[in-house]
């Protein structure tokens, strides 16, 4: 059975904006891009709202619905009460190009900051050879959609934008465990890790796990890990004494 429901909705441009309220009807089974869309096309036809998929699969739809940052094509409006308000702002954490849509090119440019799988001179594309353990340890990462929600929740950017230069935020920093991990990867990823990177920022508080749409685990999978292999190489007595020796 439809309803009309209260919608709250972010508009405005240029770092000037307000709430607006509206009334919309919304059909049995739809989700709140439904209703958005339903809002440009009766009552706001400029209402900006960045969306491709509608399946979960594209990671554009990313807003913040009742304060949380969630996908506006998977959020059910049967887990609302019909007589809520509900709340639709831009992720929190990147710059507001107009109303829902935000511009999220700072992912782009850490993403680009990550020097890509390196492999040994020696082997050549299609002699790589990996067990299987290998390649099941880093599928669950291959799975992120880029929505960039972890980036958008993660409080040591979302509340500090001074961090930003210094931060490649989970997502990222998930993308450098996935490349440590792979045994073809020559590359130096602890140092940079931690040193480039902000690995060191990260205190764990698993807010970035908490949202992310494919269920990664992110901090348990990815950054823990990372953090144990910084650390052990921080501290191996091998290393450090590697390390004395070639500085002389
Ligand atoms: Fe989105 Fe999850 Fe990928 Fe982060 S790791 S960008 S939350 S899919
Ligand atoms: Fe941020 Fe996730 Fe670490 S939310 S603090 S990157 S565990
Ligand atoms: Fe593609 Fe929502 S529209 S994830």
């Amino acid at each position: 059975m439809g309803y009309k429901a209260k919608f709250r909705v972010w508009r405005g441009e240029g770092g000037e904006g307000r709430l607006e309220d509206f009334t919309v009807e919304v059909n049995e089974g739809e989700v709140v891009l439904d209703v958005i869309h339903r809002l440009q096309a009766t009552q706001a036809p400029d209402l900006a709202v960045r969306w491709n998929c509608k399946a979960g699969k594209c990671g554009s739809c990313s807003m913040e619905i009742n304060g949380k940052p969630r996908l506006g094509c998977m959020t059910r409006m049967s887990t609302f009460e019909e007589s809520e308000t509900i709340t639709v702002t831009p992720l929190r954490t990147f710059p507001v190009i107009k109303d829902l849509v935000t511009d999220v090119s700072f992912n782009y440019q850490k993403a680009r900051e990550i020097p890509s799988f390196t492999p040994p001179a020696d082997v050549k594309p299609g002699e790589y050879r990996m067990q299987q353990v290998d390649v099941e340890r880093s599928q669950e990462f291959r799975k992120c959609i880029e929505c960039f929600m972890c980036q958008n929740v993660c409080h040591v950017i979302r509340d500090h934008e001074e961090n930003k230069p210094n931060f490649a935020g989970p997502r990222y920093l998930m993308r450098i465990a996935e490349l440590d991990m792979h045994p073809y990867d020559v590359a130096d990823r602890k140092e940079s890790a931690q040193e480039e990177h902000g690995l060191g920022y990260c205190n764990i508080t698993k807010c970035c796990t908490e949202v992310c749409p494919e269920h990664i685990k992110i901090t348990d999978n990815a950054l823990i890990p990372m953090k144990e292999r910084v650390v052990d190489r921080k501290y191996d007595p091998l290393v450090w004494l590697g390390s004395k020796i070639f500085k002389r």
